[in-house]
């Protein structure tokens, strides 16, 4: 595996492909399995993890590198084979999420605004998770569109965070994604897709800002941003055409062309929804970075269907995972289509 920073990152959105997400804490992952009458305990963590691991076709062709969880970077498969190895032996680069959670933000908006937190200690937890194979990290700040919100406090603690993690990640020979998120999930009635991009442009410029102040090598960096849609609640839902244009205008903006890759979350985007937008926005052409996806639940919801937690659908679970991993990865070229997806 190659070592230097800028390599890592442009292996990780290499042509037609892009990240798994499957770093989801224990009381999220447990949320997950709850859905499917499925008790969270450390092998059913580890089968299901294991089932999208060996989806030997997905994550050779398909993932470039996968975003793991503490407890997931340590274990090892039912016969004993760490899973790190399983992806490593597929060509698949080993993540890590190294931030310890949103935290409410002291102050006036602390019933609504976080900030992310896990920078105690970080630069001991870098290096275990380097010797563990990780090679690149990934760290979420969260901001929420609410009446008279974001603060800029909110936003400006957070990117100031994701600056500090971003240092010290480039220090240990780790690549960060830099990952802020505006949600969709807001319930305001105003937050429609042009709320979401004034938010998103204003967070977007104060994080480059931090980055710079923190000297941070945009060539041996990822960002992950969401897209420019409108909140969930919003009567007002724009054209998929509408929110490829608006999030290609708003990166184009605010994101250095030195920064070798774009990959979004699919933050709450239904599966087709966050394939079909991410191929739009690659048909426009002419972009400086590479544009990918870093799905977790428009990765995985199908394949967590179809597995069910039972031994007996692991097939099915990984048929489900690679026909996503497919699509996305035909996304990441601007080739998707509908027909697509129905003939698969
Ligand atoms: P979603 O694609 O489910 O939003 O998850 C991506 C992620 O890593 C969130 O931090």
């Amino acid at each position: 595996m190659t070592e230097k920073l800028e390599d890592i990152a442009r292996a990780m959105v290499a042509p037609g492909k892009g990240i798994l997400a499957a770093d989801e804490s224990s009381g999220t992952i447990k949320k997950r399995f709850d859905k499917i009458n499925l008790a969270s305990t450390e092998d059913s963590r580890r089968d299901y993890r294991e089932m999208l691991f060996r989806s030997t076709d997905a994550m050779k062709n398909y993932v470039s590198g996968v975003i793991l969880y503490d407890e997931t970077i340590r274990q090892k498969a039912k016969d004993g084979t760490p899973l790190v190895e399983i992806m490593k032996a597929a060509g698949s680069i080993p993540g890590i999420k190294v931030d310890t959670g949103a935290k409410p933000l002291a102050g006036p908006t602390s019933k609504i605004e976080t900030v992310t937190e896990g920078l105690d200690g970080l630069r001991e937890r870098l290096a275990e998770y380097h010797a563990l194979g990780a090679r690149f990290a990934k760290w979420r700040g969260v901001i929420t569109i609410a009446d008279g919100l974001p603060s800029w406090n909110c936003i400006k603690a957070n990117a100031h965070g994701l600056a500090r993690y971003a240092a010290l990640c480039q220090e240990a020979g780790i690549v960060p994604i830099v990952e802020p998120e505006v949600l969709m999930d807001g319930a305001h009635c105003t937050h429609d897709i042009d709320e979401c991009y004034r938010v998103t442009e204003w967070t977007l410029r104060t994080v480059f800002r931090e980055l710079y102040d923190a000297r941070v090598s945009l060539e041996g960096m990822i960002l992950k941003p969401n897209m420019i849609v409108a909140g969930q609640k919003c009567a007002k839902q724009p054209s998929a055409a509408e929110v490829a244009e608006k999030t290609v205008r708003v990166l184009k903006s605010t994101v250095p062309s030195t920064v070798p890759g774009i990959a979004f979350l699919s933050g709450g985007q239904s599966d087709e929804m966050a394939t079909e937008h991410l191929s739009l926005m690659n048909a426009i052409g002419g972009l400086p970075w590479a544009l990918t996806f870093s799905y977790g639940r428009a990765l995985q919801a199908a394949a967590l269907q179809a597995w069910g937690g039972k031994s007996e659908n692991v097939a099915a679970g990984q048929r489900a995972f690679t026909h996503r991993a497919k699509m996305n990865s035909l996304a990441a070229l601007g080739k998707w289509d509908a027909k697509q997806e129905k003939a698969a």
